[in-house]
This record gives structure tokens, C-alpha cells and sequence, in this order.
């Protein structure tokens, strides 16, 4: 992933999100069930005000099971519908459809008084880069699903996906940038690869990734860096992560040309390890009222 958001692209796709939006009933926004809040974008509340709302979190396969269900119930008290996914191997898309009718019951309640009956409910996916939009429109609309002609005032190009009776899917995602100015955002970011490495440089990053495992997950950690007994990594102060680095590099064969630990080579396992899963299902962002 590389893109670049500068002003005057992010004024330009905000004003075509704008006008999609006008088109239709429901915003389906994917969030990255180990980031919730890092993974949203900042003008989407604003953008989808009057619109119903459902957030997927999605790959919860990777986030904490516990963590998962106390971030649902965060959504669901803040007002949106949500549904826990994996878009990859389609774990969750059944309940979708029924959560979307209860998401939009108003509005077919709405058509209703009206006459109208049956007109399926429109929604378009949006999410920032790499959170899984192309794998959940994949999976979800799969190969059942028919493309309808254009309409008229959608922009051009945009083609809706009819995913059954009820639903219309905007056939290109929106894509939304996140809160990338603040920094602690980025380094969420940066920890499940959604931005450039560039952002801290690599070692940085793996000492900051320790340091929120020694607090959150230290039985992972010491799990899969078992100590040898030589060093104590209970006693450590705030600054041992990078000593555990070294800890890791002489663990692991990761040394240099004299024996020295290679920690560059260190940092990148621990961060892969991480990245694939190896460390276990580990969610980085806690919902606010809950610590
Ligand atoms: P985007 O359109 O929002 O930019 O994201 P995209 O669907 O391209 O997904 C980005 C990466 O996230 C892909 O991995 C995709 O397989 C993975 N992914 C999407 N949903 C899930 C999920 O629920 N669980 C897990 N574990 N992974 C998910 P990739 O390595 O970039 O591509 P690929 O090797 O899968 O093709």
C-alpha cells in the first residue's frame, strides 16, 4: 500500500464520497478489529450524519476474542449496528443481511407508508486503505451477485451490485483516510501495516510493539520469547524494550558477523511475528471507557 494523501486529494475525495453518499441508505464502514478507533476516519460521523450506519469489524480473526465483544458493545452503545467479520474466509457475512433490514428499519418503514414495497435498501462500503473493503465485496457479494446498469446520478463509472431482493451494493468502495497527523494513530497503524514502515524506523517500532506487550499481553511474550533464565524479564523498567530486543536477537540466531545481536533483523521477526499472527489474536486499542 502506498498512498499518499495530500489537501488537495483529500478535499477531492471527500467531495466524491459526498456525492455518494447522497445516493444512499446505509454506510457499511470496515474497521480493523485490532484498531477500532485508529482504523476509522475522522470525517465519517460527519460525512454519514442521517444515513444508518454499520460497522464490520472486521478481521476479528486476528483480534482478541474478549476485545472483540467489548468493542461491539462499545459501537452498539454509541449508537451503530455491528457485526464482528472475517472477510477473508467470510466467517459473519450470514448476519449482515438481517442486520441491515433492523439498520434500516425506519427508512423501509419510511417507503412503506409510502407505497413503497421492496426497494432494496443501498449501501456503499467505505474503510481506509488495506482494512479489507475488495476482500469483504468479494466474499460478500461473491459470484451470485449481478451488476445493474448504470443509473442515472451515480457518478460515472459506478455500478450498482445487486446482492439479493433487499440490497444494492455500490460497486467501487470508498476509500477514507485516517487520522494519519496523530501520531499515536500512525504507530497503531504502522504496527498492523496499514502505513509505511517509514513512519518510525524499524527498530522503533518493534521497541514500541514490546513495550505495549510487556503490559498488555506479557504471558504471549514470554510465551514466545521464553526467557532462559538468564535474564529477568519481570524487573525490567519502562526502557528494557530495547535490551529485550537484544534478548530476542541472541534468543533467536539473529547475530551479526562477531556475535553481536543483530537487532535490526530482531525488530523485523518480532514485527512479522506479529503481522502473521504468530504472537496470537492480540487487539492494540482498548475502548475508552473500559481503561
Ligand atoms: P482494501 O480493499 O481495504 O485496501 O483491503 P484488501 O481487501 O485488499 O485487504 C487487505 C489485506 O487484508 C489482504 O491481505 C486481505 O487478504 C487481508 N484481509 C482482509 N480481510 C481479512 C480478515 O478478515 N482477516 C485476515 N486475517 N485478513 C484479512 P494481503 O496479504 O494484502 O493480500 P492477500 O495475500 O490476502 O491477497
Amino acid at each position: 500500500m502506498n498512498i499518499q494523501w495530500y489537501p488537495g486529494h483529500m478535499t477531492k475525495a471527500k467531495r466524491a464520497m459526498k456525492e455518494d453518499i447522497r445516493l444512499i441508505d446505509l454506510i457499511i464502514e470496515l474497521v480493523d478489529a485490532r484498531v477500532p478507533l485508529a482504523s476509522r476516519n475522522p470525517d465519517i460521523d460527519e460525512l454519514g450524519k442521517g444515513k444508518a450506519r454499520l460497522i464490520l469489524l472486521n478481521k476479528s480473526d486476528m483480534a482478541s476474542e474478549q476485545q472483540n465483544e467489548a468493542w461491539m458493545s462499545w459501537f452498539r452503545k454509541q449508537g451503530f449496528h455491528v457485526v464482528k467479520i472475517n472477510a477473508r474466509t467470510g466467517a459473519g457475512l450470514k448476519q449482515i443481511n438481517a442486520v441491515v433490514q433492523e439498520a434500516c428499519r425506519e427508512k423501509i418503514e419510511r417507503d412503506r407508508r409510502r407505497g413503497i414495497i421492496n426497494r432494496p435498501v443501498r449501501a456503499m462500503v467505505v474503510g481506509i486503505p488495506n482494512v479489507g473493503k475488495s476482500t469483504f465485496i468479494n466474499s460478500f457479494a461473491g459470484k451470485a451477485c449481478t451488476k445493474t446498469g448504470n443509473k442515472p446520478g451515480v457518478t460515472k463509472g459506478n455500478q450498482w451490485i445487486r446482492l439479493n431482493k433487499s440490497l444494492e451494493l455500490l460497486d467501487t468502495p470508498g476509500i477514507l483516510w485516517p487520522r494519519f497527523e496523530d501520531q499515536q494513530v500512525g504507530l497503531l497503524l504502522a504496527f498492523i501495516g496499514s502505513i509505511n514502515d517509514e513512519i518510525l524506523n524499524r527498530e522503533e517500532l518493534a521497541v514500541e510493539l514490546l513495550r505495549f506487550l510487556r503490559k498488555y499481553y506479557p504471558e504471549t511474550l514470554k510465551e514466545r520469547y521464553p526467557d532462559d533464565g538468564k535474564d529477568d524479564l519481570g524487573s525490567r523498567g519502562e526502557d528494557g524494550a530495547l535490551t529485550e530486543l537484544e534478548r530476542i536477537a541472541r534468543l533467536r540466531g539473529c547475530l551479526m558477523k562477531g556475535g553481536e545481536p543483530d537487532i535490526s533483523r530482531a525488530a523485523l521477526l518480532v514485527i512479522d511475528d506479529f503481522r502473521s499472527g504468530k504472537l496470537g489474536r492480540i487487539t492494540l486499542e482498548f475502548p475508552p471507557e473500559e481503561r
